[in-house]
C-alpha cells in the first residue's frame, strides 16, 4: 500500500505541474480526488488492511491528500495569474491612436427658423400654445365660419378620419380652443404641423407647418396688426425689410389682408426670386371675425382682437434662399450641414 501511494503521489503531481489550462486541471482533480477516484479507491480499501497498519496507512492517506489539495490550489493560483498577464498585455490601448470622432448632430433649418419666430413674439408679450393635429371639423372649419358646402373649404384639400374628424389643414383650430380656454387679453402663437392632400413639388407637400397668431383685447385694431407684423418682417429678414398690405378674403377675419415683404434676394428692384414684382408674400392676416369670436365665447361688442397664419417652410425658405421645399424634408446631410 505504502508504494501503490508513493506511485500515485508521483503521478498525481506530475500532471497537476503539466496541466496547461483550468478545465484540464480540473480533470486531474477529479481523477484523484473525485468519488471514483484513485486516491478514493485506495482510502475505500484500508478497512481490508490488517489492524496495526491501518492508523499509519491512514495517517499517510490523509496527507496525501492534503498535499495534493494543496498542490491543486497553487497550480491553480499560478493559471489564473497568466491568463490575467497575457489578457493585460493583449488589451494594451495604443495611445497614440487618433481618437474616434463623435459627429454631434445640429438643429434643422425649419427647427432655428421657428426658434427665431418664437423668440420674436415671445418679445411682443406672446406665449406659445400646441393643439392637436387629428381635429374635429368643428374647430378645424365650423366655428372659424366656414360651414359645410362653404368654398373655403375645397381650396384645402382635407384628409378626413371620419366625417367630422379630419388632420387639421390649418393652425387656425387653435384660434377657437384657445378663446374657449383663456379670457382676454390673449396673445398666442401656435406653432404646428398641417396636412392637405397635395402632391409633392417644390412649393408644396402633403405634411407642412404653420403658425398661427392670436391677439384678443379690448379696443385692438388694425394699427396694432400692421405695426406687430411689420415688427417680426424687419426682426425676422433685416431692418430694410418694407411690408406691404393687400386686401384679401379669409372667412374668419373681416377686414383680411395678405402681407407681402420686399424681395430680401433684389431688395424690391425685381429678380428671378420674386419674378420680377420685388415683393413675396409671406402670412395672411386680418381683424378676427365677430362670429368667430362669438364661437370662442367672446363679447365681439367688447372685445376685438387680430390674426394671422404663417406658412413655415415659406419664410424658412426665404430666410435660407432656398428655392425648392423638398430639400427640407429629404434630410440629406450635404444639405442639412450648411446651416
Ligand atoms: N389659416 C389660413 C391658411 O391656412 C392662414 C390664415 C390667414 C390664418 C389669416 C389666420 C388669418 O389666422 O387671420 O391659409
Amino acid at each position: 500500500m505504502r508504494e501503490r501511494l508513493n506511485a500515485l503521489r508521483l503521478a498525481a503531481l506530475e500532471q497537476i505541474e503539466r496541466a496547461g489550462e483550468p478545465a484540464r486541471l480540473e480533470a486531474v482533480r477529479i481523477a484523484y480526488l473525485g468519488k471514483k477516484g484513485e486516491l478514493t479507491a485506495i482510502l475505500k480499501q484500508m478497512g481490508g488492511l490488517p489492524a496495526e497498519e491501518r492508523p499509519a496507512m491512514g495517517q499517510l492517506a490523509n496527507e496525501l491528500r492534503r498535499e495534493l489539495e494543496e498542490a491543486l490550489e497553487s497550480r491553480a493560483a499560478a493559471l489564473n495569474a497568466a491568463l490575467a498577464a497575457a489578457r493585460l498585455r493583449e488589451e494594451t490601448i495604443d495611445i497614440t491612436l487618433p481618437g474616434r470622432e463623435q459627429e454631434l448632430g445640429h438643429r434643422h433649418p425649419l427647427s432655428i427658423v421657428l426658434d427665431e419666430v418664437e423668440e420674436i413674439f415671445l418679445g411682443m408679450g406672446f406665449s406659445v400654445v400646441t393643439g392637436p393635429e387629428v381635429e374635429w371639423d368643428y374647430y378645424n372649419f365650423e366655428a372659424l365660419n366656414i360651414p359645410a358646402g362653404h368654398p373655403a373649404r375645397d381650396t384645402q384639400d382635407t384628409f378626413y378620419i371620419t366625417e367630422r374628424m379630419l388632420l387639421r389643414t390649418q393652425t387656425s383650430p387653435v384660434q377657437m380652443r384657445t378663446m374657449e380656454q383663456r379670457k382676454p387679453p390673449i396673445r398666442v402663437i401656435a406653432p404646428g404641423r398641417v396636412y392637405r392632400s397635395d402632391a409633392v413639388d417644390a412649393t408644396h407637400s402633403p405634411v407642412f407647418h404653420q403658425i398661427e397668431g392670436l391677439v384678443v383685447d379690448e379696443g385692438v385694431t388694425m394699427a396694432e396688426l400692421k405695426g406687430c407684423l411689420e415688427h417680426f418682417a424687419k426682426r425676422l429678414y433685416g431692418e430694410d425689410t418694407r411690408t406691404r398690405f393687400r386686401p384679401h378674403h379669409f372667412p374668419f377675419t373681416e377686414p383680411s389682408c395678405e402681407v407681402d415683404i420686399s424681395c430680401f434676394r433684389c431688395g424690391g428692384g425685381g429678380c428671378s426670386f420674386c419674378k420680377g414684382e420685388g415683393w413675396v408674400e409671406i402670412l395672411g392676416a386680418g381683424m378676427v371675425h365677430p362670429k368667430v369670436l362669438q364661437n370662442g365665447g367672446i363679447d365681439p361688442g367688447q372685445y376685438s382682437g387680430f390674426a394671422f397664419g404663417v406658412g413655415l417652410e415659406r419664410i424658412a425658405l426665404f430666410r435660407f434662399e432656398i428655392d425648392d421645399m423638398r430639400l427640407l424634408y429629404e434630410n440629406d446631410l450635404r444639405f442639412l450641414k450648411q446651416f
